[in-house]
């Protein structure tokens, strides 16, 4: 009996909320939990179903120890799903459960066909190992022979799961009726090797001696991923194919592409062995191992009473190849093991790659590099909590693995990812450093410095970021965008790396500009701009121009102060931070990173204070930015001269600047600085905060192309957006009072437990051609209300900014609940770039979100955090985030030091009631002057390295 005749009535029934229709598969008669408890008991007929749309899957995974690992119980049941391999030199694999997926180390060095997230499914191509058991029968490890594929939702599912932890993998699978059990371990070396192994592993679980021989077929595609649909064919007439040393070799003997093709010297392979033996034959062409007919699910060639594998030393040409092996046929006792190792690698020569892969072909090696790895980034993700939640304290370890992964992986290279060259944007880039912040604060300092060298003299910047740090590049295609939200994360990441560390002089540091054509921010050609000239600008000697890192972020916020459209808000221009708002270049406007801008001349202002504090009076800077300085307050309301006023700096400045330097003194920039954001505090809250008639409140953040307001209640229907309310609150902007408006229009308007949370906003029930491309996706999809969840953290960090500690919490802990119950959210363990209208986490791992996610846990919610290098306590954590001793910690990176800081909180109490009334280092009490909780940098730098130091908070 298969699934299919189960006796259960399914309806389909449109369900409309709003105008959108979703589809909803309803099962009338039997509960699912109620039909797994009638049936589970005959086992099997659990099983059996777990497929059936509508039905729950029960794919629920269990975190095992302390580390994060996880495993899970049929994932193949799960669409979609893909798990990341990569090390730090730039091998790049992901794996779904039956190890479809891809490996490559550039856009245009793939050595597995390029993968989006529909070819998951849909593609043959996979790392297919097969087995031919006493000759005859056909059996794939990976679940990819078209028969076993055919039986997946019948009663002869073949189960199988999933262990893995960051990047190792493992996948297990069985079958009864056979007598078999294989296990496919996958890895990237963290040890850096170019390579991607894995240890197969056959059991022969049944009572009689059997026969195995073990053939991979890895489709060994070796080249760009643009050939996918760009002479696909004609670029496979450019390998050169041989066996040779374990394996077969692809080395295309040049790159294509049309404006020039180059010669290729990338060789790609795939290898096998064990300590005692190599492969015996191979195959090393596709179509002669899927025959005429067949396919990677069905190959032909395994059919053959007789395998006709080729030879060592066997050269061909002009064909897709494989990464085709075939092993002794060996005779296998019950409960008996075979093991064999196969390594996909790189070289930039022939012999390179056979060295990368050979050393790895032995279970001794393998085994040894995966304990390596497990190891490498489990003491990578080096921040670590304990709360009352277990689950939650395990889900953070990925979360806080995920910007790593970032730097790896770029914004590209996942299935769903399938877009730009492994690069990230510039806001990517600044955001990505507030994790390395918590975890590996050491590199930063230059890192801030180097990423300064992609501001512009017009204070927008370079958007192609190069591979090396610091590293800029010129758009020669000249696409003219310019985001208005660039200039507001470097000083916010600035003002955290100041704060943990204690460098304010970093902002004394000195960088170039980033120079191209683009100049006026994106309204004007700097045609006498050459590509020879270089990417940095210049002063009127043709001298490299250097300016302090204050000067640019002056000149960043600066200008976006006088770049207001007809509302006087900064014009969105190509968007903000929602990339999908781009159809509002001429007439948009932004108030919500106007409020952003408005928080960073403040914070400036307050660093110059302290600045002033430690004898620095004044400042030298390029003599044209004082064009922005110093202008009469009136000005601010004069929509028409901060424009001209800007023209003008801009001017001055589009070429070369002049090379003069000016004094400022501290505290008349301060000045400056404090009335212009005082001016922006004050315009907003004015003009724009919407009362509705609902008891409730929230600020406008958008007027659109038409010159329109955006949000409110409108004749077409209430219209929110999230990212409105996070910057008025997280800026200052939005008054104590308002916090609680706004968190309980949200809460009416936006939220949505069912799909972890606060949505980026509600329907607007049309295609806003005047505002941008979002609101032509479905809604509830990615930046048309979806649950983002980039914003829905950093809405939680604003609230707890803002001391909404149990608002805060709901935010963040809708999102882990939805996220980590994987019978709903179809993840693994980690934050996904947002949930979809069904609920399902789309783009996993790659996504800003956990950067801030993790600050916010760490600085936010355990309150632990930098205040001038020195460290505070300012806990927010709710009563039942402590566990049953009702105490909780974290640990991490400070001051060099490692550091764990556990609160105690007998008394079992929320913030609100709870004030510290102890704190003692290693068990020795602070003495801590004033009413702050601090510690002084100076006592933690005393403290020895390479040692655990406990700080205890007692809270009453
Ligand atoms: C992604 C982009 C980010 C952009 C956001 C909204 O978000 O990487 O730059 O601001 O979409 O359009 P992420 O998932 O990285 O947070």
């Amino acid at each position: 009996m298969t699934a299919c005749f189960c006796p259960v009535f399914v309806e389909r029934k449109v369900k409309t909320e709003g105008r959108r229709c979703a589809e909803e598969v309803k099962i009338m008669t039997f509960s699912a939990k109620y039909l797994n408890s009638v049936i589970h008991p005959l086992g099997i007929y659990f099983k059996k179903i777990t497929g059936m749309k509508g039905w729950k899957i029960g794919m629920k995974y269990e975190f095992k120890g302390n580390r994060g690992n996880f495993y899970m119980e049929n994932p193949d049941l799960t669409s979609y799903l893909y798990f990341p391999l990569a090390n730090e030199s730039g091998v790049m694999s992901c794996v779904s459960p039956d190890l479809g997926g891809d490996s490559k180390m550039d856009q245009n060095s793939f050595l597995m066909p390029p993968v989006s997230c529909e070819n998951l499914h849909n593609d043959k191509s996979s790392r297919n190992v097969w087995c031919r058991i006493d000759g005859s029968t056909l059996w794939s490890l990976t679940g990819r022979s078209s028969w076993q594929q055919a039986q997946k939702f019948s009663e002869n599912k073949e189960p199988m799961a999933v262990e893995a932890g960051f990047m190792h993998h493992k996948i297990t699978r069985t079958s009864d009726q056979i007598g078999i059990k294989g296990e496919i371990s996958s890895l990237v070396p963290a040890t850096g090797e170019s390579v991607e192994l894995m240890k197969i592993q056959i059991e022969n679980t049944s009572s009689q001696y059997k026969s195995f021989q073990i053939i991979t077929a890895i489709p060994l595609y070796a080249r760009s991923a643009d050939n996918i649909r760009d002479h696909r064919h004609v670029t496979s007439l450019l390998h050169r194919i041989k066996t040779k040393s374990s394996g077969v070799i692809v080395t295309p003997t040049m790159t294509f592409d049309e404006r020039g093709h180059k010669p290729n010297f990338r060789a790609y392979g795939v290898f096998g062995g064990s300590e005692s033996q190599g492969p015996v034959g191979y195959f090393p062409v596709l179509e002669d191992f899927i025959g005429e007919g067949g396919s990677l699910e069905n190959p032909k060639a395994l059919q053959e009473r007789q395998l006709k594998p080729e030879k060592e030393n066997f050269k061909t040409g002009g064909y897709e190849a494989l990464g085709g092996l075939c092993f002794q046929e060996c005779r296998v006792g019950p409960k008996e093991k075979i093991t064999y190792v196969v390594a996909m690698g790189y070289g930039n020569t022939e012999d390179e790659l056979i060295q990368n892969c050979s050393q790895f072909l032995s279970e001794r090696a393998f085994d040894r590099c995966w304990e390596q790895t497990a190891e490498y980034w489990n003491h990578k993700v080096n921040v670590r909590l304990k709360t009352g939640n277990p689950a939650f304290d395990l889900w953070m370890r990925w979360v806080s693995f995920q910007p790593m992964l970032r730097r790896i992986y770029g914004c590209s290279f996942l299935p769903h990812h399938d877009y730009g060259k492994g690069g990230r944007g510039w806001r990517d880039l600044w955001q990505d450093c507030l994790a390395l912040l918590m975890m590996n604060p050491a590199g930063v300092r230059q890192m801030l410095i180097d990423n300064f060298g992609g501001v512009r003299m017009d204070g927008t910047n370079a958007t192609i970021i190069g591979n090396r740090q610091g590293e800029f590049v010129a758009d020669r295609n000249n696409i003219t965008r310019v985001w208005m939200d660039h200039g507001v994360w470097p000083f916010l990441t600035t003002e955290l790396y100041i704060h943990q560390t204690g460098d304010l002089k970093i902002l004394l540091e000195k960088n170039s500009y980033f120079k191209d054509m683009q100049v006026c921010r994106g309204e004007d050609k700097d045609i006498q701009w050459k590509t020879e000239d270089g990417e940095r600008l210049r002063d009127g000697r043709g001298r490299i121009y250097s300016g302090t890192v204050l000067e640019h972020l002056l000149v960043q916020n600066l200008t976006s102060f006088y770049d207001v459209g007809e509302y006087n808000h900064i014009r969105i221009r190509g968007a903000d931070w929602n990339d999908a708002l781009d159809m509002a270049a001429q007439r948009g406007e932004s108030v919500a990173f106007t409020c952003m801008y408005g928080y960073n001349l403040k914070g400036l202002a307050v660093f110059l204070e302290e600045l002033k504090a430690q004898g620095v009076a004044e400042f030298e800077m390029a003599e044209e930015v004082r064009l922005l300085l110093a202008e009469d307050p009136a000005v601010y309301d004069d929509i028409r001269r901060k424009q001209e006023i800007l023209k003008d700096y801009c001017r001055t400045c589009s070429h070369h600047v002049s090379g003069k330097r000016a004094v400022v003194k501290a505290v008349d920039l301060q000045a400056d600085l404090l009335s212009k954001a005082s001016w922006i505090y004050h315009h907003i809250r004015q003009t724009e905060w919407i009362d509705s008639k609902e008891g409730y409140g929230w600020y406008n953040g958008y007027y659109d192309n038409s010159g329109n307001r955006v949000e409110g209640e409108t004749k077409a229907g209430v219209r929110m957006m999230l990212t409105s309310q996070v910057f008025s609150l997280m800026s200052g902007v939005a008054e104590d009072p308002q916090v609680k408006d706004i968190v309980k229009a949200a809460d009416a308007l936006l939220y949505r437990k069912d799909i972890g949370g606060y949505r980026l906003n509600t329907d607007f029930h049309e295609v806003k051609m005047d505002l941008g491309r979002m609101f032509g996706f479905a809604y509830g999809h990615k930046e048309n209300g979806a649950v983002f969840s980039h914003m829905a953290t950093m809405f939680g960090n604003a609230l707890y900014r803002r001391n909404a500690s149990g608002e805060g919490y709901h935010a963040l802990l809708s999102l882990f609940e939805h996220c980590s119950n994987s019978e709903k959210s179809r993840i693994y363990p980690g934050i996904p770039e947002y949930v979809d209208a069904g609920g399902r986490g789309m783009y996993h791992y790659l996504t800003g979100a956990a950067s801030w996610y993790l600050v916010t846990v760490v600085t936010q919610m355990f309150g632990v955090r930098g205040h001038y290098g020195n460290l505070i306590f300012k806990p927010q954590l709710i009563k039942e985030q402590f566990d049953e001793h009702c105490q909780a910690w974290v640990s991490m990176e400070f001051a060099g030091k490692s550091l764990k800081v556990l609160y105690k909180n007998p008394r079992n109490l929320d913030p609100d009631a709870y004030r510290i009334t102890s704190v003692t280092v290693n068990g020795i009490p602070c003495h801590c002057p004033g009413e702050e909780w601090i510690i002084k940098r100076e006592e933690l730098l005393k403290l020895p390295d390479q040692e655990l130091h406990t700080i205890m908070v007692e809270l009453n």
